[in-house]
């Protein structure tokens, strides 16, 4: 039984397969974490009492148990110690979970143990603890669900209003993560900005809060609510224990990661309490997003594992996301931009379709007057010069070519110049008496408004049954500024950030509701949404918007930390050079870095050689022999860009008949030696049959590895590794 309540010692145990977490109720009735870690079966073991280092907080415990203590501080501080969701109230200090006001003003919460339940589902378990505030009406509901075969528990947290006043929520977290205790911890965390996101940061913990944060509406390519911790940095790719989490909000969120000065490691995150309250009037709850929790013996390489399974099996919208065959997908954003019509895009589709492309994507720029991106946004009808009889010609010739079809939409912006704008000025985030910042000469669209939500939905309904669609592309180019809603009471002008993201989730569950074959593709200028909140309702990813190869080795590395290798378009076209730095680099190069992701081609095909659409459908034909690794593989990272001129990565088959080696190298200085790439995953026993490099058995290649001759920079492999007959 995964889920138990031990009612001799009033404590809750949440076991997987290498995860123990585990609570128990304290004798005042609070609420309190005991583990988090590897496996512990007997909730017994677990008691503070056990776990305290400090001879202090012992001592505070058995004089407290033996009643010889009386003083009341001592009391609730040992009582209140790693309490799970930490309200803000009572002799608390740290980083809290729940911070309210009530109808007369008190502002200190104190929520004890009420009562619980265990759900058991077929693949699944949750456990929802409720905790009730001792003088006010205030319930919060904890709830942990676990899943089959995953060192993984999802936490949320329901707060209701049982009463008649209002409550101020001024912070409603989704969890409290407790590590065990110790004050050497480092943490791992995404830094970025556009074009550059997910670069890994590792950081010493002191006894000191850090937090990790954005403020910008989206989740955003600044940082990535991700976080990992390891002790004393020992943790590798494939050994050491680490804690880690990724939360479930594409809005403005926060992780806070804290040692208190009794080495009590903490991690506190949710939606931002930065400029956001929320007003639970009469009767009503708010949820908070979800914060997925791990737990790996083997370092970060098992928990990117643990996280992919996660996503792949039960966060990504199905049927599709149980599709093996990625579809290759061509995009001519990358060399065209605006500069596109129908004739243009149906001579495009012939050659994307004769070398293997299945999915034909039109970006922006085929509606109303979008030239460059100073118009158009909201004004959602084709262009009558480039599309002048509608997208059906385009479609009708995608078709015939056995290809399915894409769009590009970006449904929360609007240009000044546009009629929506003229006809709805007040639809869009702002004050009234500031000037309205753009963002690539755009305002934002108040998602949080119903009327603003029906628009969305009605265009896009007609759209999508109108004509035959196969993907959205579903751009986010700007953050938000100025958060204003002239409309909305004054008390609730906070809400607009959490009510933007809401509104923006909601349009989604109706559109997906209503055409559930069309597929999403999250896109936010490249990953500016990259967050485990939007892949409840999309089942694509834009990587980034840099093309070149060489960052996107480190862009890979970080990336693969927490999503899977299925949801980017890992891209190559024919443009001289790719990317921001201007770097061009050989065709080749270009065509394996397709092969790490979702394939997808962006080349100008008017100016592609014989031989290069000859490598390009070569390239495909590959892939499309291997991506069911790509799909649904066990990633393991071999060889780190940040410390080799080179990565490497394999994909292998959960059966471990087959896998995948990537290689890509860059700069080499000095005749150094590149690193012998030791394989993962495979069978020790078996003998495998390596590209066309020979028969190694999986012990070999494992700890042997496999050496190759580079030459000179920017070489590459895709090696194809089988099981022998
Ligand atoms: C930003 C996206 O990341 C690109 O892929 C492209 O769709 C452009 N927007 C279009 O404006």
């Amino acid at each position: 039984m995964p889920i138990t309540y031990n009612s001799d010692c009033k404590a809750f145990l949440i076991s997987t397969p290498g995860m123990t977490y585990a609570m128990e109720v304290t004798s005042l009735g609070y609420l309190r974490s005991t583990h988090w870690g590897g496996v512990v079966k007997r909730a017994q073991d677990l008691s503070v009492k056990l776990l305290s280092l400090r001879e202090g907080m012992l001592t505070w415990k058995d004089q407290y148990a033996s009643g010889s203590i009386s003083s009341h501080e001592r009391k609730m501080a040992f009582e209140k110690q790693n309490e799970e969701i930490a309200p803000w109230g009572g002799y608390m200090f740290c980083e809290p979970g729940v911070k309210a006001v009530f109808h007369d003003g008190t502002r200190d919460v104190v929520l004890k143990y009420h009562s619980h339940e265990i759900d058991k589902k077929e693949n699944y378990e949750t456990l929802s603890v409720t905790l009730k505030d001792a003088n006010y009406p205030l319930k919060v509901v904890l709830h942990y669900r676990i899943y089959e075969g995953l060192d993984i528990v999802d936490r949320w947290t329901v707060a209701t209003n049982e009463g008649e006043e209002d409550i101020l929520l001024e912070s409603l977290q989704s969890a409290a993560w407790h590590l065990p205790q110790g004050k050497e911890y480092r943490l791992s965390h995404m830094s970025g900005k556009w074009s550059a996101e997910y670069q890994i940061e590792r950081i010493q913990l002191t006894q000191s809060k850090v937090v990790l944060d954005n403020r910008s509406g989206i989740s955003n390519h600044f940082a990535t609510p991700w976080f990992a911790l390891d002790y004393k940095g020992q943790a590798q790719e494939e050994s050491g224990k680490v804690w880690f989490g990724a939360l479930h909000w594409s809005g403005n969120w926060k992780i806070v990661a804290e040692i208190n000065e009794f080495h009590q490691a903490r991690v506190v995150g949710g939606i931002n309490d930065f400029d956001s309250t929320w007003k639970l009037a009469a009767s009503e709850s708010f949820t908070t997003p979800i914060f997925t929790g791990g737990y790996s013996n083997a370092g970060f390489g098992k928990a990117s594992r643990a996280l992919h399974d996660y996503v792949n099996r039960h966060l990504l919208p199905h049927p599709h996301a149980a599709e093996t065959r990625l579809p290759v997908m061509y995009n001519c954003w990358s060399v065209f931009e605006f500069d596109i019509n129908v004739e243009q895009q149906i001579k495009l589709a012939k050659v994307a379709a004769d070398i293997g492309c299945e999915v034909f994507m039109v970006d922006d720029g085929w509606f109303s007057t979008r030239d460059d991106d100073t118009s158009g946004l909201g004004d959602w009808w084709c262009s009558p010069t480039k599309f002048p009889n509608g997208l059906k010609p385009l479609i009708d010739a995608v078709k015939e070519h056995g290809m399915t079809f894409g769009l590009w939409v970006e449904p929360e912006m609007v240009n000044e110049q546009s009629e929506l704008f003229n006809k709805h000025p007040e639809w869009t985030i702002y004050f009234p008496t500031r000037e309205r910042t753009t963002g690539r000469n755009q305002l934002v669209l108040n998602f949080g408004r119903q009327d603003v939500q029906d628009w969305c939905y009605d265009w896009m309904d007609k759209l999508l049954t109108e004509n035959d669609i196969d993907w959205i592309k579903w751009d986010m180019n700007r953050y938000i500024s100025e958060p204003g809603w002239p409309d909305m009471p004054k008390d609730r002008q906070k809400e607009i950030w959490t009510r933007f993201v809401h509104g923006l989730y909601s349009v989604y569950a109706r559109l997906r509701k209503k055409h559930p074959n069309v597929k999403y593709i999250n896109c936010s200028s490249g990953g500016g949404r990259a967050d485990f909140g939007l892949f409840r309702y999309t089942d694509r990813l834009t990587l980034t918007d840099n093309g070149d190869c060489l960052d996107f080795l480190k862009l890979w590395w970080g990336y693969s930390q927490f999503l899977p290798p299925r949801l980017p378009g890992t891209g190559f076209n024919n443009a001289p050079s790719n990317g921001i730095n201007g770097r061009s680099v050989p065709f080749e190069y270009r065509l394996t870095k397709g092969f790490f992701g979702a394939m997808s081609v962006g080349s100008n095909f008017f100016k592609s050689d014989a031989n290069e659409l000859k490598r390009s459908a070569e390239s495909i034909a590959l892939y499309k022999k291997v991506r069911h690794l790509v799909a649904a593989g066990d990633v393991y990272r071999l060889v780190s860009p940040y410390e080799n001129p080179c990565m490497a990565m394999m994909y292998a088959a959960k059966d471990k008949s087959q896998a995948l080696l990537l290689i890509m190298t860059h700069s080499m200085q000095f005749y150094n030696l590149l690193p012998t790439v030791k394989l993962q995953g495979l069978d020790p026993d078996t003998l495998y049959k390596v590209g066309d490099l020979g028969t190694y058995s999986g012990a070999g290649l494992m700890e042997k590895g496999l050496a190759f001759k580079y030459k000179a920079d920017y070489d590459s492999r895709v090696i194809f590794i089988e099981k022998c007959e």
